[in-house]
Parts: C-alpha cells; sequence; structure tokens
C-alpha cells in the first residue's frame, strides 16, 4: 500500500475504503471484507449512522488475524450538531465508544459550519490526549481552509472533499500542498453521476492498461498524490477498486483525463445559499 506522512509525521494509507450509505446490517461484513482484500484505511462518519458496526468488522479483522490494530488507519467525523468545544468532546468520545477503539487515526470536522474553532480545540486536546493520532476538516473550501489554517495553532492534516474527473480541484490542490494540508478525495467515483463507469474517454484509456473504468479514476488520483477513498458493498469490486497498484498511467493519459473537468460538484456546493439554510435548519432542528 501506498502511504502519505501528513504534516505532523503520520503516516496515511493513500487508497481507503468509505461506508457512507452502507446500511447497518451490510457494513461489519463490508468493513471485514474491505480488510480481507488489503484496505487498511476504513472512513466513517458520526452521521453515517454505522460506527457500531465499522467497530464490528474491524474488531472480527483483529481477532482473526487478519491485520493489528496498529496496521489500520481509522477516520470518523464531527456531525455540525456537535460543532462546539463541548460538544466535539462529548461525541469523540462517543464514537471511540462506538467504534470499540481506543484511538482514532484521524478525526475530522465533517462541515465547514457551526463553532469549528471551539471544536478545534476539543479536538486539539484530543490529540494532545494522544486519542487522535491526526486531525483535520472536510468540505473546506480553499479560502475557509487558509482563513482556518492560518488562525489555528495546530493547523489541520487533512481536508476531506469531493474530487472525481468532473470535480478535479486542481487549484484547490496547489493550495493545500502550499499550506501543507493533505487533500483526501471523496466519492471519485462521483457515486456514478454522468455516467462515469461508461465514460468513453476513461474506457478507453482503461482498455490500454487492461483496467477498468474504477480503476483508471483511483490510479489518476493516486498519481495526483491525493488519498482517496472508494465505497462498494460487493468483495468483487472492492478487489477491483484495490488493484491499481500494478500499473502507471501515462502523462498523456493523465492529461487526457484533466480535459474531462466540468469544475463543477457533481453533488453540491457548501456555499450554496439553500444548501445552507438546509444545514442551519438541521443544525436549529426548524421545519
Ligand atoms: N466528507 C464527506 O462529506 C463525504 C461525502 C461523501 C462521501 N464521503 C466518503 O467517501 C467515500 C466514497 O464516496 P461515496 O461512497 O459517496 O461514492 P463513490 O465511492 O464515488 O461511489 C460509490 C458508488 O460506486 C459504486 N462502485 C464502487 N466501485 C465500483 C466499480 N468498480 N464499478 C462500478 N461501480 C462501483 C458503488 O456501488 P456498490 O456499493 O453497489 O458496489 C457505489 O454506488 C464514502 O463512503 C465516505 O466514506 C465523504
Amino acid at each position: 500500500m501506498e502511504t502519505i506522512t501528513l504534516n505532523n509525521g503520520v503516516i496515511m494509507p493513500k487508497l481507503g475504503f468509505g461506508v457512507y450509505q452502507i446500511p447497518q446490517a451490510e457494513t461489519a461484513e463490508a468493513v471485514y471484507q474491505a480488510i480481507k482484500i488489503g484496505y487498511r484505511l476504513i472512513d466513517t462518519a458520526d452521521i453515517y449512522g454505522n460506527e457500531v458496526q465499522t467497530g464490528e468488522g474491524i474488531k472480527r479483522a483483529i481477532s482473526e488475524g487478519l491485520v493489528t490494530r496498529k496496521d489500520l488507519f481509522v477516520t470518523t467525523k464531527l456531525f455540525i450538531l456537535q460543532a462546539s468545544e463541548a460538544g466535539a468532546k462529548k461525541t469523540i468520545a462517543q464514537s471511540l465508544e462506538r467504534l470499540g477503539l481506543d484511538y482514532i487515526d484521524l478525526y475530522l470536522i465533517h462541515q465547514p459550519y457551526g463553532d469549528i474553532y471551539g471544536a478545534w480545540r476539543a479536538m486539539v486536546s484530543a490529540q494532545k490526549a494522544g486519542v487522535v493520532r491526526a486531525i483535520g476538516v472536510s468540505n473546506f473550501k480553499s479560502a475557509k481552509m487558509i482563513e482556518f489554517s492560518s488562525l489555528v495553532d495546530v493547523k489541520p492534516q487533512v481536508n476531506q472533499i469531493e474530487i472525481n474527473p468532473w470535480y478535479q480541484r486542481i487549484e484547490d490542490q496547489e493550495w493545500h500542498e502550499k499550506y501543507d494540508v493533505q487533500l483526501e478525495a471523496w466519492a471519485p467515483f462521483a457515486e456514478g453521476r454522468h455516467d462515469l463507469f461508461t465514460n468513453p474517454t476513461l474506457a478507453n484509456i482503461g482498455k490500454k492498461y487492461d483496467k477498468t473504468v474504477g480503476q483508471v479514476v483511483l490510479r489518476w488520483l493516486m498519481q495526483r498524490n491525493l488519498v482517496a477513498l472508494a465505497k462498494s458493498v460487493r468483495p468483487e469490486r472492492m478487489a477491483e477498486n484495490f488493484a491499481i497498484f500494478d500499473f502507471e498511467l501515462s502523462k498523456e493519459d493523465m492529461e487526457t483525463i484533466t480535459k474531462l473537468n466540468q469544475n463543477e460538484s457533481a453533488f453540491f456546493d457548501h456555499d450554496a445559499p439553500k444548501q445552507v439554510e438546509a444545514f442551519m435548519k438541521r443544525m436549529l432542528n426548524v421545519k
């Protein structure tokens, strides 16, 4: 497994397995299968509702001797409802308990709303106490990342954002490299939007290497020096998505993929008024 070193020296696998939208009843098995296939980075979140089952899958893999705890890199995230100092303190303890772990490898502020500075203080304390190895943010635009990184004592190690062939975040990557904040790609396949898995350009590139569209996309992210999360509930697809370390895309093919960029989210914009309003209603529990 290829790895990257974060700005605090913590080593992180470059390819991970995400459990967003995996039903609780399927999560433990999916996590166990993913670890069996070779994934070492597992990404969950308080709001996914499957931290307990993620922990069960991890526990089974460890108890069967597939891995030790140290081999794994487990991420979870703070939801907007806990975005305060006291809220973050409480929810970190809750996530540890749900996961059945005594430390979390990476803890992220899931959305850029609420008292993120208060939450960050609690996260820095948790990191100092050794219950969280790395801390970071998610869904922060570059401008927000710059503001935040400049005003906090411990700058984020990671920013997890949407990155896929339709929304490539090339300029964002330059800004994050300048600030030494590692970018991590969520929804690398854009959950299949804009017919990603049958895109002729990606399929034709794949044919040259005897690889699938999914493999081409993940390989493209690896060669951009990004961390990427892929989700599947099917072991054969988990294995397919993992088999990306035995080929290298040429410079020309990397450039061809760059041309697919639409520079627009395949989901939603975290700064769009309607979206922010929806998050605020959720935070304030109003209809
Ligand atoms: N921080 C955030 O706000 C945020 C937001 C979204 C996601 N994430 C993280 O990023 C992870 C990945 O994102 P995502 O789950 O939204 O989307 P994704 O990984 O882009 O796409 C997952 C979809 O692609 C399908 N798929 C996977 N591999 C495939 C293959 N080789 N061929 C064909 N179809 C394939 C899966 O179906 P099957 O399961 O049926 O195979 C699933 O429907 C999440 O699980 C989560 O951990 C974070």
